[in-house]
């Protein structure tokens, strides 16, 4: 089957009392045994449940892997991946990644003695400059947030497998239907499904997704003992969200492209982040690595700090939010926001600028997005008149 068909039926045939063609939301906590050590599978909803294996099943089949862990959040399957390492092994990660990744790797560090590299991973010899004799994982993630900027998963696949060590992939930005790492050689994928794979702004869960029987294991006997698997009820969300990712990808994208040209043109932004522009820096490598562009688009405000402010403070369709990846579309500051917490200079360092705008664009019609974006971007012509005014008086 292909990915559509599979987004929509795998998992969910799990009703054999009433045969009712969506998942049933199994919300026990325990199960009862049918003899002295005989259960039908179930025993206890933290170490499994039924609507969380349905989902566990379709996001394995969407990314074709061998397993996977649904969890409560993004963070969750984050923290549980990062327990397939232990103290004192050497993690390289991409230097402008989630700031609550670049959080949890420091809090490790801390409290673990992980040892953690950040490297440009766009540069191939750093990374493999970077390795170390403990170097157990790399950890991806393409494209990155907010600069969206895009790594080459085969080649650091490669890299980390001549070491003996794990390539991890944070697929949230793409969702398995723009983007496949293990078709590029990566043992693990990480999601926040609360973004593309749910959809709808209206669960926070997350997901690991293993290529290898063993990790996969491995990952589900963490989720138990670490306590993170997701509730009955979210997975049912999510598994409702999936159905529809292929369709909503298309439109995502669709939008975005539009938005993207859109800014690009305009005089009063002073630069786009959107792999899909023929002038992104890496616009060659996405095209070969992934089946889509998505629908994140960054930009620079051509101003300062009160621009940016303005430009936050018109936006009606535009909600300022944090996340990503639902039907509707949001704005976010990420100096102030997503990436308030990342460590200043790391941050400097990636090129995370007060001037830079992340838009997550929805589903909305894209010429609403557009006249949005062009009154929000007026601000020459506000401050102009603002000032004539005050002329006049
Ligand atoms: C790329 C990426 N990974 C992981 C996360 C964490 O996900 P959650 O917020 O569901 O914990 C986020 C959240 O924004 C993200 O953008």
């Amino acid at each position: 089957m292909r990915l559509q068909t599979l987004s929509i039926h795998t998992g969910v045939d799990k009703d054999s009392a009433f045969n009712s063609v969506t998942t049933p939301i199994y919300p026990s906590s325990t199960f009862y045994f049918e003899d002295v050590g005989k259960t039908k599978g179930y025993d206890y909803s933290r170490t499994a449940n039924p609507t969380r294996t349905a989902l566990q099943e379709n996001l394995a089949a969407l990314e074709g892997g061998v397993g996977a862990i649904a969890v409560a959040t993004g963070m969750a399957a984050i923290t549980t991946v990062l327990h397939l390492l232990k103290t004192g092994d050497h993690i390289i990660c991409t230097n402008d990644c989630y700031g609550g990744t670049e959080r949890i790797l420091r809090t490790y560090r801390e409290l673990h003695g992980l040892q953690v590299t950040y490297v440009n991973m766009a540069k191939l010899d750093a990374v493999r400059a970077a390795i170390q004799p403990n170097t157990k994982a790399l950890w991806i993630e393409t494209p990155s947030n907010p600069l969206l900027n895009i790594i080459d998963i085969r080649a650091l696949s490669d890299i980390a497998h001549q070491h003996n060590a794990l390539a991890i992939v944070d697929n949230t930005f793409l969702s398995p239907y723009n983007q496949r790492p293990f078709e590029l050689g990566a043992d693990v994928i990480v999601h926040s499904t609360t973004k593309y794979l749910n959809g709808h702004s209206d669960v926070v869960g997350g997901a690991a997704i293993a290529a290898k029987q063993e990790i996969a294991e491995r990952l589900q006997w963490l989720c138990n003992a670490l306590g993170q698997g997701a509730s009955p009820f979210d997975c049912w969300l999510v598994l409702r969200g999936v159905k529809t990712l292929v369709p909503r990808m298309r439109l995502h994208e669709e939008n975005a492209n539009a938005v993207a040209q859109f800014l690009a043109q305009h005089p009063n932004v002073a630069r786009v982040y959107y792999p899909g522009l023929p002038a992104h820096p890496n616009h060659d490598l996405a095209r070969r690595q992934q089946y889509g562009f998505g629908g994140m688009v960054s930009f620079e405000v051509d101003g300062g700090i009160a621009e940016v402010n303005h430009v936050l403070r018109s936006v009606k369709i535009f909600a300022v939010a944090e996340s990503l990846g639902g039907v509707e579309s949001l704005i976010s500051h990420s100096v102030s926001m997503t990436h308030a917490s990342m460590d200043p200079k790391l941050r400097a360092d990636a090129g995370i600028n007060e001037r830079l705008l992340r838009l997550s664009v929805g589903l909305e019609d894209v010429n609403d997005l557009l006249e949005d974006l062009d009154r929000a971007l007026s601000f020459k012509s506000v401050i102009a008149q603002t000032a004539a005014k005050s002329e006049a008086s």
